[in-house]
């Protein structure tokens, strides 16, 4: 089925001036971009978006590395757009994630592994909702 699902490329990411590889994964793997843009997260904004996790040991450093610059936000749709885009990220861990993915090819550690995707449609429902209105989002069709 077409899904949406939602993507950050982190703050490591856009350092590395990575962004158009990342988005050129994502198109060669026949996802479109209907929503994109770069913010900068405030404590506020990432410890939501994060809730979650809030009472794991490393929520302090993951708010911490996803407020220290800016990251880009996008929404991703196309056929299983959830698992295509986890399966182009690759594990968590970068040093776990299977060669030629995002992870493994731009991350170094846990908290710096790139990007961030929807790990359900519940959740990317949720995390579109989060960051971006009905009327920011530009389906093709
Ligand atoms: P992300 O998919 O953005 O969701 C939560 C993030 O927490 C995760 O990627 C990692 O960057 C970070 N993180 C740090 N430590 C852990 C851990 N032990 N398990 C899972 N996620 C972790």
């Amino acid at each position: 089925a077409i899904e949406r699902t939602f993507s950050i490329v982190k703050p490591d990411a856009v350092a590395k001036n990575v962004i158009g590889e990342i988005y050129s994964r994502f198109e060669k793997a026949g996802l479109q971009i209907i929503a994109s843009k770069m913010i900068q997260l405030d404590d506020e904004k990432a410890g939501g978006f994060y809730a979650e996790h809030a009472e794991r040991p490393f929520f302090k450093d993951l708010v911490g590395f996803m407020t220290s610059g800016p990251v880009m936000v996008q929404v991703l749709e196309g056929e299983g757009a959830v698992l295509k885009n986890r399966d182009l990220m690759g594990a968590t861990n970068p040093k776990e994630a299977e060669a030629g993915t995002i992870r493994a090819d731009f991350a170094e550690s846990i908290d710096a592994n790139a990007a961030h995707g929807s790990d359900s449609l519940e959740s990317a429902a949720r995390e579109i909702a989060y960051f971006f209105s009905d009327a920011e989002l530009c389906p093709r069709g």
